[in-house]
């Protein structure tokens, strides 16, 4: 079986894979990377979301092949310090708005805030909803998610 080396939150990994596996699997099952919620598995629920190279992808639907070489960022290395225990501007802001009810999509919901808020530090309202319409909450956490962005960019 092939060896797919790449960059995970800092550090180099190697894991032996079929080249199809979706990443989310090499991340939970493997690497005991649980942060990447496994919520619909075909990409369009948002659970997953992590950090390729900076960009907010969906481990679900990403060949672990395609991402040899390139750097991964889960929501366990968003924040600081050797244990990622200084937490990210977006991660305070949602403690503040007290944002998660269950909090199975929340680290979706960060990740993909992260990522538009490096694309769009000072974002319209509008823009919010349109950058996080396709990360689904069943709690409903919409209102809150937005006013955590909006506090995040301040
Ligand atoms: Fe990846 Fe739903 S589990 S988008």
């Amino acid at each position: 079986m092939p060896v797919y080396s790449f960059t995970l939150n800092g550090k180099t990994v190697s894991v032996e894979a079929p080249a199809d596996m979706p990443l989310l699997w090499v991340l939970r099952d493997m690497l005991r990377v649980t942060g990447p919620k496994y919520g619909c598995g075909v990409g369009v629920c948002g659970a997953c979301t992590s950090h390729l190279d900076g960009n907010a992808f969906r481990p679900c639907i990403q060949p672990v092949s395609g991402v040899a070489g390139h750097q991964v960022t889960t929501i366990e290395g968003l924040g600081e310090g050797l244990g990622g225990e200084t937490l990210h501007p977006v991660q305070q802001a949602w403690i503040d708005e007290d944002v998660a009810q269950c909090g199975f999509c929340q680290p979706g919901q960060i990740m993909t805030a992260v990522a538009f808020l490096q694309q769009n530090p000072h974002p319209t309202v509008e823009a919010i909803d349109a950058a996080m319409s396709e990360n689904v909450c069943r709690c409903g956490t919409y209102c809150r998610i937005r006013k955590a962005i909006q506090r995040a960019a301040r």
